[in-house]
């Protein structure tokens, strides 16, 4: 229900602690097509998104809970006409905001209107350090020129400035031109993000995931790039996230289930990460419920806290405190059972389709064109199945 109010089962509650971080999917309209978005496969059926009173209200809650930070996020969150009043109201309740956009639809006004209303922090994302990969990525010709723009001109408004780039098969060898392209603009923070496989990245995994071999040059590259703008003395920081793919331990995703992260998709559903409305699992929606009840006591956001959902080989795991048994969307994508380990996990029965993924990347692969690219059209054909 979108009122705050209390739930029944407040003694329940020291058991878990409140939420730190809320991500406000405000939208999944987006200008943009990339393949490797990690929006629901279905989002052309979504339910209509919440209006004005009913975000500030989420925050409103969520900041009564505890909620100190704030991600406005998509889609594509300009779309939204009413984000610079959103801006606003979180500033108010005393949120740290940011805003994570593709630069499509920014402007310089938007910056300062952005500005004024208290917003912390942008992140721009690119997706190739040409402008014709960009583009054909992106699905739009005007993209590559639009974020260069807008990166300058958020930095130019006394933001720092925050690029960020999903890296894949088809551009993590050209990684120097990358870096090469955010000192260029005087970055100051770069994440350079190999795609999560999640959503559409899922979808496309056989044409995304690069080869162990192309993953360890870009570490070294990247490596050898620290080093020098060290030694000049260039504050642009390199953030290097690399596909657990790779690894023979899973990450403990989310910082565990409903422990600090809750997003809230365009129509309400609240999530205890962004992927798992893929999920067999029913969650709430803020439409119905408090998100004092949805944070504590819902089935959806208590079905793998804690330990005790967790089969074998987890179970009796001593390394279960530090990765909670890996990425719950993760193993259901992989082995239709989310309770399952991650099979990243080198003791998971599952690990073999790991090895085939990578076995697969080493493959000759189609090229860019040959991806499905999220769109309407595309999500409206994976949606009659
Ligand atoms: Fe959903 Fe890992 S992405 S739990």
């Amino acid at each position: 229900m979108l009122s705050t109010g209390s739930s029944s089962t407040e003694a329940a509650r020291p058991l878990q602690g409140p939420p730190l971080w809320l991500l406000a999917e405000l939208t999944y309209r987006c200008p943009l097509q990339c393949p490797y978005c990690s929006n629901p496969l279905d989002f052309a059926r979504q339910g209509q998104e919440l209006d004005t009173a009913q975000w500030i209200d989420v925050f409103t809650q969520a900041r009564a809970l505890g909620a100190a930070q704030l991600g406005f996020s998509g889609g594509e969150p300009l779309v939204r006409e009413d984000l610079g009043e959103l801006i606003g109201a979180a500033r108010e309740l005393g949120y740290y905001t940011n805003l994570i956009t593709s630069g499509m639809g920014l402007t310089e006004k938007k910056i300062l209107q952005f500005h004024e209303a208290g917003l912390d922090h942008i992140q721009v994302s690119f997706q190739a350090s040409d402008e014709e990969v960009n583009n054909l990525l992106a699905g739009s010709r005007k993209a590559f020129e639009q974020k260069l723009a807008m990166a300058r001109a958020v930095k130019a408004a006394g933001y720092p400035m925050v690029l960020n780039f999903v890296t894949h098969r088809h551009n993590i060898d050209h990684i120097d031109r990358i870096i090469d392209l955010c000192v260029a603009l005087e970055a100051d923070f770069v994440e350079l993000a190999t795609c999560q496989y999640y959503g559409w990245a899922e979808l496309n995994r056989a044409g995304l995931l690069p080869t162990r071999t192309q993953l360890e040059r870009a570490e070294s590259v990247v490596n050898a790039y620290r080093t020098r703008l060290q030694a000049e003395g260039n504050p642009c920081r390199l953030i290097l996230v690399t596909p657990d793919y790779y690894e023979e331990r899973p990450k403990g995703c989310m910082n565990g289930w409903g422990n600090i992260f809750l997003t809230v998709t365009p129509d309400g559903t609240a999530l205890p990460c962004h992927s798992a409305r893929q999920l067999p699992v029913t969650f709430p929606n803020v439409r119905e419920h408090s998100l004092a009840h949805i944070w504590y006591d819902s089935f959806g956001f208590n079905r793998f806290r804690g330990f005790d959902w967790m089969p074998e080989p987890c179970r009796s795991c001593d390394e279960k405190t530090r990765d909670f048994g890996g990425c719950r969307c993760q193993a259901y994508l992989l082995t239709g059972d989310a309770s399952q380990a991650d099979p990243v996990c080198s003791k998971s029965p599952h690990h073999h389709k790991i090895l085939t993924a990578r076995a697969e990347a080493e493959l000759p692969q189609p090229p860019i064109e040959a991806l499905t690219f999220r769109n309407e059209r595309a999500s409206r054909i994976i949606c009659k199945g």
